[in-house]
């Protein structure tokens, strides 16, 4: 079976630990499969693998920090390490430099470049240099194994990088330049995503929403048209897309949440301050008037959609004003769910120069507790408002406790459950309870027809 023949000195079995977005998970699927079909065993610990891959994020400082830490980690007992590829964006935003400050590292492979990764491999099993951050023309995705079994939920990237440069973000310096895959290896791979047992797709991409390519008739279409076709998959029950910037939510994309039953009521939609002049200065190209206004589109169309948001605090020059005013988008929206984040100067990006109107630390941490209690509390009450109702739910795993399943809501809420309905089921459930991040339920009475 092993193709690992080519390469009989070479690591035996892996570990794929992936920080940061659900984009990074994805790669680290498909590092995984590539390594699946080169014969190699996945292990579930760092301690059991003979190579350990560090699947990156470079988004924010922490993150970027926290590799050199981990890598030092992978040290064991005896002093012997195994072999250690670093991929991901720091790999991209770093490159050489990672082996030079951390010398274990045998590997260091960018986003655009890890279907090269047994050919790195290889390499670093013979001693030499494996270092790949190319970003090439050629798509990497043709060079990718079929997708393989799936858990009832998968990721499919659709699309990548960002032409956005908003002054804080690193990732068109990491991910490159906007990218659509095109049509007809999106679908087939939807439909071998289907074949192995995913019920929901969720589409992919820096700027999902940005997606576009000609459909087999050599028509343009964007996510819109994807979405319809997607709704088409047989097996395939659940739609749902992230990340979306507010320029790109097009007319066509707002109404499909009213047209397509699959695509679940949830939207994503970072708006990162609630301040014009702040968003002028992020390069966001886009006012707090023309981000609610696509709100209150996107909820004409699906009246009970939960929207999410991403939110920068301590932005340079961000005045207890524009923080104020960044409370108040957040009253106004009324968010499910959210994330948000203290500015993290990223070297290279044009926010770092802003130096003479950097935020202090501590201003910027409470702003953050502020923002962070304000965004709970509606979470909270959302959560809140299900309960009582009944919904569908997609069984996704065990429970902690014996019987007991987790699924997801259409809008995205952990809703935990005593069930025998196996995984991948999606089944009708009452909400009896909810807290902050997940719900309880209980299957409904069967009323005699
Ligand atoms: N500092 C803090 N947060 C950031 N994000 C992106 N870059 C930075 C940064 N330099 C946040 C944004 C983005 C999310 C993925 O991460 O809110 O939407
Ligand atoms: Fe970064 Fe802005 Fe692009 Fe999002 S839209 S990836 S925040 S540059």
């Amino acid at each position: 079976m092993s193709r690992s023949t080519n390469n009989p000195t070479g690591p035996k079995s892996y570990f794929v630990k992936s920080f940061g977005c659900q984009m990074n998970v994805y790669d680290g699927e498909r590092m995984a499969e590539l390594l699946d079909d080169e014969g190699l065993a996945a292990v579930d610990n760092a301690e059991a693998a003979d190579l350990v891959i560090l699947n990156t994020c470079h988004i924010r400082e922490k993150a970027a920090e926290k590799v050199y830490s981990d890598i030092g980690r992978l040290r064991r007992d005896d002093g012997s390490t195994p072999m250690i590829a670093v991929a991901g964006c720091v790999a991209q935003a770093e490159g050489a430099e990672i082996p030079r400050r951390a010398r274990e590292v045998d590997i260091v492979v960018g986003p655009q470049a890890y279907h090269n990764l047994p050919e790195l491999v290889a390499k670093a099993a013979r001693g030499e240099d494996a270092l790949d951050t190319d970003m090439p023309a050629a798509s990497k995705f043709g060079k990718l194994p079929q997708r393989a079994k799936q858990a009832p939920s998968a990721f499919l990237t659709v699309q990548e990088g960002c032409d956005k440069f908003c002054t804080y973000c690193v990732v068109p310096y990491t991910r490159g330049a906007e990218v659509s895959r095109p049509w007809g290896a999106v679908l087939d791979e939807a439909n071998a995503l289907a074949d192995a047992g995913a019920k929901e797709i969720t589409l992919l991409g820096q700027n999902v929403n940005a997606w576009q390519a000609e459909d087999e008739k050599g028509r343009e279409q964007g996510l819109d048209g994807l979405i319809h076709a997607l709704d088409r998959i047989e097996g395939l029950e659940r739609i749902r897309y992230t990340t979306s910037h507010p320029n790109d939510m097009t007319q066509g994309l707002i109404d499909a949440h009213g047209e397509v039953g699959k695509l679940m009521p949830y939207l994503h939609l970072p708006v990162q301050s609630g301040s014009d002049a702040i968003l002028k200065a992020m390069n966001r190209s886009h006012s707090v008037e023309s981000y609610l206004a696509v709100i209150e589109r996107v909820r004409e169309a699906r009246p009970d959609i939960a929207i999410s948001g991403d939110f920068i605090v301590g932005f340079p020059g961000e005045s207890e004003a524009d923080f104020e005013a960044t409370l108040e988008i957040v009253r106004a929206t009324r968010y499910a769910q959210a994330f948000s984040f203290k500015y993290s100067a990223r070297p290279g990006t044009p926010a770092a120069d802003m130096e003479d109107v950097f935020v202090a630390p501590e201003i910027a941490d409470e702003r953050l507790q502020r923002l962070q209690a304000l965004l709970n509390e509606h979470q909270i009450a959302f959560n809140q408002e299900t309960v009582g109702k009944r919904t569908r739910l997609l069984l996704e795993r065990d429970g902690r406790k014996p019987g007991q399943r987790i699924g997801k809501s259409p809008w995205l809420q952990s809703v935990h459950l005593e069930t025998d309905a196996p995984i991948g089921a999606i089944i009708d459930v009452d909400i009896v309870s909810a807290g902050p991040n997940s719900l309880a339920g209980t299957l409904p009475e069967r009323a005699a027809a």
